[in-house]
């Protein structure tokens, strides 16, 4: 998809398909819709006003209402959209309420993703969207916001299909009232860079274990490291073992197919001398059948995307090659399957992680830890000063969250209050639950220094957070478990079905909040 963010009256634009936005801007709870066009362009007020009174639309979020051939406007079709309720109930009109505004940047995110997902089906490959006016909606945020929903709207899942029908939109021009100053061309552009890159692990995590084995992985990874200038290694079991990387090696063991640990690196032109080094982390796992302790049959497909906190943080690196804060930034993946053979790892071995500290296999099945363990030990010897690391960790965060937030465990409140600001920008929900040293008890040994999994049903997310915050000391660090976030099962009117491409935005944002 191109996109071009142009200054031009919408009227004027001949198109197959011009966007408009409307709001419902009813002031009390009760009252009934009081959908409004936000435009101040006559021409289009005059040809979509008729139809906000005389047709059931009530500008509710996502909801769309086609007018073919409008009247007095070059577009061949006005689609108009919902954005939902601009003002919080009481507010008196047209002024944020003490709880601020309703509408903001991020349903236009989604509202945006709409008018893709209507005109892909509908074989329109050329689209024009007037960027929409209203105090709510800082024209900045909201065109980022614009351009990332729309390129993220424009990803489907069916890559094996013989019968595929390549559906993608072609063009996108957002038309904006005012002139294109250079701040919102880098907003737009900002957008662009996210959404592909959020695109790019998309597709990474949507693909099989047997196409997206660690060392395909390691590949791609270094296919777009090349592409963007990034540093890229990647090593072999070789170096896993000489780094004694025993907790990611015991994982490895039962796979005929070769680990991959991929160390990317960001270097800023101009860093400061002793500025914060923030290493990402992810848990690469290509295919987790559970191992000896092995997963029931139902839904186990699924877990060809255990390897999408790899695939977040690998984009979040292709965003930031791109968006060049001025900070360093390390990527380290540690990738390989999880499969149950005559060599795989047991419940009851010992294994020696590379910090030194002895870990008890109670369940095989909680692979994610091991790896990350040697993964999140290995960054600060690499000389990361924070650390943040992506997960499919646990089914118990589902549990606790369900699909609607993804779990945030810290050691630190500073750093998770710049996860919390990039929150902000992003619209992703995240939600801190505790890591606190109470929870300790549960992952003690008798015979090692800690265990795996405790194999009780009670905090399951907690308690593998617990086991990560073991390797990490005092560095500040943020763990985040998107398992139950990273895929989605029923497509939503602006996003496919499949993987979701969480975090990456708000990791992305998290690093830009510590460059200088
Ligand atoms: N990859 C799974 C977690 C997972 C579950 C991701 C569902 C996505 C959807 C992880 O390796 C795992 O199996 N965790 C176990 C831990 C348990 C054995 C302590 C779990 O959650 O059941
Ligand atoms: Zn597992
Ligand atoms: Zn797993």
């Amino acid at each position: 998809m191109t996109t071009t963010l142009l200054h031009q009256s919408a009227a004027d634009v001949a198109t197959p398909l011009l966007i408009v936005f409307a709001a419902d801007t009813a002031t009390t709870k009760d009252a009934p819709a009081s959908p409004t066009l936000l435009t101040t362009n006559a021409a289009i007020q005059t040809a979509a006003t008729p139809w906000l009174t005389s047709t059931d639309f009530k500008a509710t979020l996502g909801e769309t209402f086609l007018l073919p051939s409008p009247a007095g406007i070059q577009a061949q079709r006005l689609l108009l959209i919902g954005l939902g309720k601009a003002e919080k109930p009481g507010s008196p009109e047209g002024v944020p309420g003490p709880l601020g505004w309703n509408l903001t940047p991020h349903e236009l995110r989604k509202a945006a993703g709409v008018a893709i997902r209507f005109a892909r089906p509908r074989t329109l490959r050329t689209l024009a969207l007037t960027l929409p006016e209203h105090p709510s909606l800082p024209a900045a945020p909201s065109i980022r916001a614009i351009a990332e929903g729309s390129i993220l709207a424009d990803f489907d899942i069916d890559f094996y299909r013989a019968d595929r029908k390549d559906l993608s939109i072609q063009s996108l021009t957002v038309l904006t009232p005012e002139a294109v100053t250079p701040a919102l061309q880098t907003a737009f552009n900002e957008g662009v860079i996210l959404a592909e890159s959020q695109n790019f692990a998309r597709t990474l995590i949507n693909e099989p274990g047997n196409i997206l084995t660690p060392t395909e992985l390691g590949k791609r990874t270094a296919a777009m490291a090349a592409e963007f200038n990034l540093a890229c290694e990647v090593h072999s079991l070789e170096k896993i073992l000489e780094l004694k990387m025993g907790a990611f090696a015991s994982v490895t063991q039962g796979s005929p197919q070769p680990p991959a640990l991929i160390v990317l690196r960001y270097e800023p032109a101009n860093p400061l001398p002793d500025g914060p080094v923030l290493g990402l982390v992810g848990k690469g796992i290509t295919f987790d059948t559970g191992g000896i302790s092995i997963k029931p049959a139902a839904d186990m497909d699924k877990m060809k995307y255990d390897m999408a906190g790899a695939a977040s943080m690998i984009a979040a690196m292709r965003a930031i090659a791109q968006l060049k804060p001025n900070v360093r930034v390390l990527c380290v993946v540690c990738s390989c399957e999880n499969m149950p053979d005559g060599h795989a790892f047991k419940p009851g071995d010992v294994v020696t992680a590379m910090s030194g500290k002895t870990i008890e296999i109670m369940n095989t099945d909680a692979e994610g830890r091991l790896v990350l363990a040697d993964g999140l030990h290995y960054a600060q010897t690499l000389g990361a000063t924070h650390l943040i690391n992506a997960a499919t960790l646990t089914g118990a965060i589902g549990t606790a969250l369900g699909q609607i937030n993804a779990g945030l465990f810290s050691n630190n409140d500073e750093t998770t209050q710049h996860f919390y600001d990039a929150l902000a920008i992003t619209g992703e929900k995240f939600w801190r639950l505790p890591a606190t040293d109470d929870y300790r008890d549960q992952i003690k040994s008798q015979i090692a220094d800690i265990l795996n999994s405790t194999g009780s049903r009670y905090g399951g997310a907690t308690t593998a957070a617990m086991f990560l915050k073991e390797f990490v000391g005092d560095t500040p660090w943020i763990h985040l478990d998107i398992a139950s976030t990273t895929w989605l099962d029923d497509p939503k009117p602006w996003q496919s079905k499949g993987p979701s491409g969480i975090a990456i935005r708000t990791i992305t944002e998290w690093v830009r909040s510590y460059a200088k």
